[in-house]
């Protein structure tokens, strides 16, 4: 069916305010009304497709329309900034899903495609059944709904074995069209199953990457799906999508140096006994801390997980805007998997106020440690840990770090001995140069300020 030029139309205009939308979040500064122009073009494609002459079941999609966009509304409005990622994972589930359901009720329906059309259906398919249920066990696993990584005896035989049956029954699909119902039933339970396979053994500290992965597989099924319905709208929002997730997920791997290949099929454990450390951790009090930041000339901030779930974004700028007044020059070094999403701490920054001027990524600023008389640590771990550079057997071997073990004096903000999220112990902590200040990033970073208060 040829469509009015006016769904055409909007469906393109869709398109263009996803991609407008999509430039704007390249920047921190503009990202928000980057969301908010992509907001716009959904609207827009979604009305559009109410105009399609002869529609049917207008009710069940303004029904699903409702359902799906007070869910969408409440929970957005709820979500705190720590839980984000494992919405993401829900909603990218959610876009997998979809794009499979578009295939099997084109394929249920049994009408006539060309053989490529029929081919791009059953791909976009099973990408998207994969995406779906992988994402729905990255969504389990961030939310703490499933602690355990399942690791099968013969895990890697047995996704490719699973991957060539639903290729095999994909294939049998094309050759056979119209599919059977049995076949078509076959091919996604396969499909669905060989995404829970996949996902269930990777640990937490590697699900953001999967995470986009998997979003550019539902980008790629979006994509591909819309070509099956003949909807430029889809087709672009799918490329775009796709695209993004494809050079996100490049960038995370890159950034913890662990090849995408690795990330899926080797859990994250060391590979041996590691390098023995020696030294003790030292403590210093919040007085100390504030003495050693205000007769600083500079200060490197480096925040980590922790400052996110203290939400101390707000104090650490206080305490921020209170050393620069008193002449101190205040930088914040950023890594690339800071917090447990891609821009995590950039976003929180901005948040609390920080100008983008005085925010620097690991290439920037690591040059800059060295002459620097306090890197002050906030709920950062990994990020820090020099036993990256030297210590082959560690999981985060290779892995770049800022090198905050550089300035002359480090002081960490954490609130015990523990851990990050790679489970490594960190030699920083014990080095010298080191102190630690133990507490919630919150009230300490509210200590460090009464006495920079003091100081006056
Ligand atoms: P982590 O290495 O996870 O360390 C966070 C530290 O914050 C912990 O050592 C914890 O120590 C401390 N902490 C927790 N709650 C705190 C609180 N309320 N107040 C003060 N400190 C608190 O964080 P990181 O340095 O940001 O590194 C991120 C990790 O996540 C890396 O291993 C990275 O590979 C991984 N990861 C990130 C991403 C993205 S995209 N960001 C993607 C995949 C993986 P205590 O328990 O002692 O307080």
């Amino acid at each position: 069916m040829t469509l009015p030029i006016y769904v055409q139309g909007a469906w393109f205009l869709g398109a263009a305010l996803f991609i407008v939308g999509l430039k704007g979040m390249s920047s921190p500064a503009s990202a928000r009304k980057g969301i908010v122009i992509a907001g716009y073009g959904m609207l827009v494609a979604i009305a559009a497709t109410f105009l399609i002459p002869g529609l049917q079941n207008i009710a069940l999609m303004a029904l699903a329309l409702a359902l799906g966009g007070s869910a969408a509304w409440i929970s957005g409005q709820k979500v705190k900034m720590t839980d984000m990622p494992q919405m993401v994972a829900i909603y990218n589930g959610m876009g997998g899903g979809a794009a499979a359901a578009i295939a099997a009720i084109e394929f249920a329906k049994g009408d006539a495609h060309s053989l490529a059309t029929t081919v791009l259906a059953v791909i976009g398919a099973l990408i998207g059944a994969v995406s779906f249920t992988g994402s729905c066990v990255a969504w389990a696993k961030l939310q703490g709904v499933l602690k355990k990584a399942y690791r099968l005896p013969a895990q890697n035989a047995v996704n490719i074995v699973l991957a060539l049956i639903a290729i095999a029954l994909g294939g049998a699909m094309v050759a056979m069209a119209p599919a059977q119902p049995a076949l078509i039933f076959g091919f996604f339970a396969v499909a669905l199953l060989l995404g829970l396979i996949v996902t269930l053994p990777i640990g937490g500290a590697d699900m953001p990457v999967v995470i986009s992965l998997f979003n550019a597989f539902t980008g790629l099924a979006v994509g591909f799906e819309g070509y099956v319905l003949g909807n430029p709208a889809l087709i672009i929002a799918g490329i775009v999508v796709g695209a993004a997730g494809t050079l996100l997920t490049q960038l995370m791997a890159k950034a913890m140096n662990r090849p995408i290949s690795n990330i899926l099929f080797t859990p994250m454990v060391a590979s041996g006994p590691g390098e023995a450390i020696s030294g003790s951790m030292k403590e210093l009090s919040a007085l100390d801390a504030a003495a050693m930041m205000r007769y600083a000339s500079k200060v490197i901030i480096v925040p980590g997980y922790g400052m996110a779930v203290a939400h101390a974004q707000h104090k650490v700028w206080e305490m921020t805007s209170m050393l620069e007044e008193a002449g101190v020059e205040v930088k914040f070094a950023i890594h690339p998997v800071a917090g447990r999403m891609p821009g995590h701490m950039n976003v929180l920054l901005a948040e609390a106020g920080v100008p983008y001027d005085k925010i620097f990524d690991l290439e920037e600023i690591n040059g800059e440690f060295g002459q620097a008389d306090v890197a002050l640590v906030i709920g950062a771990n990994d990020v820090v840990n020099p036993t990256a550079r030297t210590d082959k057997a560690s999981p985060i071997y290779g892995m770049p770090i800022l090198d905050a073990d550089k300035a002359q004096n480090v002081i960490v903000i954490k609130r015990g001995k523990g851990t990050g999220y790679s489970g490594v112990e960190n030699a920083l902590f014990y080095t010298d140069n080191c102190r630690m200040l133990y507490g919630d990033a919150q009230p300490m970073a509210g200590e460090i300020i009464q006495h920079l208060k003091a100081m006056g």
